[in-house]
């Protein structure tokens, strides 16, 4: 009995942990990103590239590899521009950038 406990606590005891590891940003609410997104950041973009600024994201070239890249671009932005975004407010938006433009699995 002890010995098929004991791995399957194991198991339960682990997966918040990879939970954690698949999202850099948690379960933030990229809806809400959507929102503070389009407050702070779209009409640079769009000066940049026209449209509605997506190209940043989609363009040749483009400088970010993974999700956790996405979350600290947003951070840097953030505090280039001043947003004045708290951390999980950053998560929100890097969690929306992926869900819509970058598509990240890593
Ligand atoms: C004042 C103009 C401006 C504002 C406002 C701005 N950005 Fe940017 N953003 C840029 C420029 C310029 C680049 C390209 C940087 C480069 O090519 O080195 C960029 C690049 C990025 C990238 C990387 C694009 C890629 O994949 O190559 C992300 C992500 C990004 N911005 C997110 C944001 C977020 C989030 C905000 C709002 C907090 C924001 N930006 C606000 C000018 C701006």
């Amino acid at each position: 009995m002890k010995a098929t406990v004991a791995p399957s606590l194991l198991l339960l005891l682990l997966l918040p942990v990879v939970a954690i590891a698949a999202d850099p940003w948690g379960n933030a609410d990229a809806k809400a990103g959507k929102i503070k997104h389009e407050e702070k950041c779209v009409a640079c973009h769009v000066r940049l590239y026209g449209g509605d600024g997506s190209k940043m994201y989609t363009r040749d070239g483009r400088l970010l590899m993974t999700k956790l890249d996405v979350l600290q671009r947003t951070a840097t932005c953030n505090s280039q521009i001043q947003a004045g975004w708290f951390p999980d407010e950053e998560a929100e938006v890097a969690a929306y950038l992926n869900q819509q433009y970058y598509h990240f699995k890593d």
